[in-house]
């Protein structure tokens, strides 16, 4: 049954995260990669909500290949009001979206290998309007929160000022000229201060690059750096991981993330572990301008997602065991 909801899908993409217009030149990107019956289905929406719309396939490139577009990618991309991505490869980041995001095109992405059922229920059969309601509220406590301390039943602790941070929420809506995100949402983030970051994470959900640990993983942080891994398999695999890039920039906390999807489930896939409601993930390495940080340029990024937690605000509990605080005026999500 699923592919006749990827019509569904599509229409939901098309209207309410790219907030595609008629007469608009819309760009589906697709890859070796896509499943083509998921960007044909967009391609259909496209010219149904009447953009002028177009099917682009690329090469599927390695998460790691940082090779540029070549001139024709780059000439469709700029020449795009509004760009849906629905590749594996990780085109956000190319010199091709920046100069098509300073033209004024708007770029929206996911990639559903792997989290099918959530691409779709995670759109289209979720109050998605009160997911970003509660975000706001969430974003306005944080920005006054000076002491946030996250803890769990496997031994998470760790603390840190939020005080004064840029709230991020992830939405995938893309309505203004130049905005780019993912979808399915939603989740908030912002960036703790750099130097008030102290404690241990235990880690029980993903870490690089995408999949579930298998028993959990202590890492210690002192003021925002991490000093020390431990566990089994899959510590030594993080060990590694940070080894392999080569940039000690990539061991610096950079963002504080909250999932608030009630259809998402822990899987092993990032971006769905990531939202599920209540999940709490700490990214580390490159950090995105937008969070107004002090995290000095990197390379690499990576994510550690707990699938579950604690947070306190100023000593007063936000979310617990993947429910949110209703007094907060959090509650409604199901
Ligand atoms: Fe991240």
């Amino acid at each position: 049954m699923r592919s006749l909801r990827w019509g569904e899908f599509a229409h939901t993409a098309i209207h309410k995260m790219a907030t595609v217009k008629p007469g608009e030149s819309l760009l589906i990107l697709a890859d070796t990669w896509t499943d083509m019956d998921i960007a044909e289905a967009c391609l259909t929406a496209g010219m149904n909500a009447g953009a002028l719309a177009q099917l682009l396939v690329i090469p599927r490139m390695a998460p790691t290949d940082t090779t540029e577009f070549n001139a024709s990618i780059t000439g469709a991309m700029v020449g795009a009001d509004v760009i849906i991505g629905l590749c594996p490869t990780m085109f956000m980041e190319k010199d091709a979206i920046r100069q098509a995001r300073e033209q004024g095109a708007r770029v929206t992405a996911t990639d559903v290998t792997g989290m099918e059922e959530f691409a779709i229920e995670g759109i289209s059969n979720v109050d998605y309007e009160l997911m970003d309601e509660i975000a706001v509220k969430i974003g306005k406590i944080w920005e006054k929160t000076r002491h946030c301390r996250v803890t769990s039943e496997l031994g998470t602790d760790i603390s840190f000022s939020l005080l004064g941070r840029p709230i991020d929420i992830g939405n995938g809506i893309v309505s203004e000229p130049g905005q780019s995100n993912f979808f399915p949402g939603v989740s908030v983030a912002n960036a703790p201060i750099e130097d008030t970051i102290n404690g241990k994470l235990v880690v029980d959900g993903n870490i690089p690059p995408g999949r579930l640990v298998k028993a959990p993983v202590v890492v210690t942080l002192e003021s925002g750096v991490i000093t020390d891994i431990e566990g089994g398999a899959d510590a030594a695999a993080l060990r590694a991981h940070f080894a392999q890039s080569g940039d000690p920039i990539a061991t610096h906390l950079c963002h504080f993330t909250l999932g608030l999807n009630p259809r998402a489930r822990t899987t092993g896939s990032v971006h769905q572990d990531e939202h599920v409601l209540g999940a709490i993930t700490f990214g580390f390495g490159e950090q995105d301008p937008g969070f107004g940080g002090n995290v000095p340029e990197c390379g690499v990024h990576c994510d550690l997602v707990l699938t579950t937690g604690t947070i306190e605000c100023d000593g007063t509990v936000m979310c617990k065991d993947n429910v949110l605080n209703e007094d907060l005026g959090l509650g409604g999500l199901a």
